[in-house]
């Protein structure tokens, strides 16, 4: 028989966001009547933005007739999403990345997932805690972690994120090879201000690291002081690579696309010192186990930079945002400390409690779903997360909900 990889083994439970479904499927099949508002997973509600419906349906057209049809398509991505990428995302706001370093996915949650393939079994990986469980997740399935003890993996640098460092812990006193950041984060909504970033980048050249950046929420950033980009941070290109998603910015957690990029100068180095460009790995890993997108979908993506998308997808943003700054206002006028919900679409909230005993309350008396803290790690028990995706009516009655059952006392 074949023998199993046992790293799985140590995986704590199933999958927090799984988790959280069965919860909830459990409480519906006893209450059927119950008016559920989900505001746990991140999951966008608005349909795609106009312009990519548009370029969508077009695209679908071509693939109709013989003379526009597509089959298998450029390993990295359309030129054409790839330019739009490098122009609207970072050109014209000053930052120089080359479409050539631009890699079209299907999700930032794979290619988190998937880029620590490149590294070795014994890289010693630094996460925030609390954290996408993704990230954390995938190594301990690699083997780059011992035991789950104490609610926290052996062999793995945490960087708590509490309020006392602001959501923003510093770089370890040791040397690791691999750190994930993800800002604005998920799940605290904290952002980076530009000298936090650069201390991880000056962190990162000192040490060899890599710094793998999730920027899935960048779209979601107004204050103007606060760097879209890990790039903007000077000599962040040798040492750091970043992911971004349509998911969040553009509706498309049901259309799957997002891109990760890979600066040409990124180095890692083999066992015998010699040097090699983490972009030539990366496709190299991705050419062998991945086809791409389909040509539909990344006509729809490039889309999102025509005049009439960016219009649409800043209308969408902004609804979403409203809805967390109505729910925000809510929770602190019940007394909840919040963080999040003003640059990011979740909202981090000090329960004070255990937070899956939280979420079960929540649920009983206001049928209103939020993310268990815990999920994400130990630093998070004590907290919930909600998330501003929703339509706004659902987010006003929750926001009325949790107003009448909670006012007076925190449960
Ligand atoms: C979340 O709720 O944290 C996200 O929706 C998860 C994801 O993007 O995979």
């Amino acid at each position: 028989m074949a023998r199993m990889n046992e790293h799985f083994l140590k995986l704590t439970s199933s999958y927090l966001f799984s988790e959280i479904a069965k919860r909830v499927n459990t409480y519906k099949e006893t209450h059927p009547e119950a008016d559920i508002i989900k505001m746990g997973i991140g999951d966008v509600t608005l349909p795609l933005p106009e312009a990519c419906i548009k370029a969508f349906h077009e695209a679908v057209d071509e693939m109709a007739r013989a003379e526009t049809f597509k089959g298998y398509g450029p390993e990295q991505g359309y030129p054409f999403l790839r330019e739009a990428i490098a122009e609207g995302d970072y050109r014209s706001r000053g930052v120089e990345i080359d479409a050539e370093e631009i890699f079209i996915s299907d999700g930032a949650k794979s290619d988190t997932a998937n880029f620590q393939d490149l590294f070795s079994s014994d890289a010693k990986i630094a996460i925030q805690d609390p954290v996408y469980p993704v990230y954390i997740d995938t190594n301990v399935m690699a083997g780059r972690t011992g035991v789950f003890r104490n609610g926290r993996y052996e062999g793995v640098v945490y960087l708590p994120c509490v309020p006392e460092n602001d959501f923003l812990p510093d770089p370890p006193k040791e040397k690791v090879d691999v750190v994930y950041l993800c800002y604005p984060n998920n799940p605290t909504g904290a952002v980076a201000p530009r000298d936090y970033l650069a201390l991880w980048v000056e962190y990162a050249r000192r040490h060899d690291a890599i710094i793998l950046f999730d920027g899935a929420y960048e779209a979601f950033i107004r204050d103007p002081e606060i760097p879209r980009s890990i790039y903007e941070i000077p000599g962040a290109r040798e040492v750091a690579v970043e992911f971004r998603s349509f998911s969040k910015t553009a509706g498309f957690t049901g259309t799957r696309c997002a891109y990760t990029v890979v600066p040409k100068e990124c180095r890692v180095k083999d066992g015998e010192g010699r040097f090699h460009s983490l972009h030539d790995l990366w496709f190299r890993r991705q050419s062998t186990k991945f086809n791409g997108v389909s040509y539909p979908v990344q006509r729809a993506a490039a889309a999102v930079y025509t005049p009439e998308g960016q219009a649409q997808v800043h209308a969408n943003i902004a609804y979403y945002m409203e809805n967390a700054r109505i729910f925000r206002e809510a929770l602190l006028g019940l007394g909840y400390a919040c963080t999040g919900g003003e640059n990011s679409p979740y909202i981090w909230v000090e329960t004070g409690t255990d937070s899956w005993e939280f979420f079960q309350i929540l649920l009983e008396r206001a049928q209103v779903v939020c993310t268990p803290g815990a999920g994400f790690g130990k630093s998070g028990e004590g907290f919930v997360r909600f998330s501003a995706f929703n339509f706004r009516e659902h987010v006003e009655e929750a926001a009325r909900r949790i107003s009448t059952v909670f006012s007076g006392a925190t449960p």
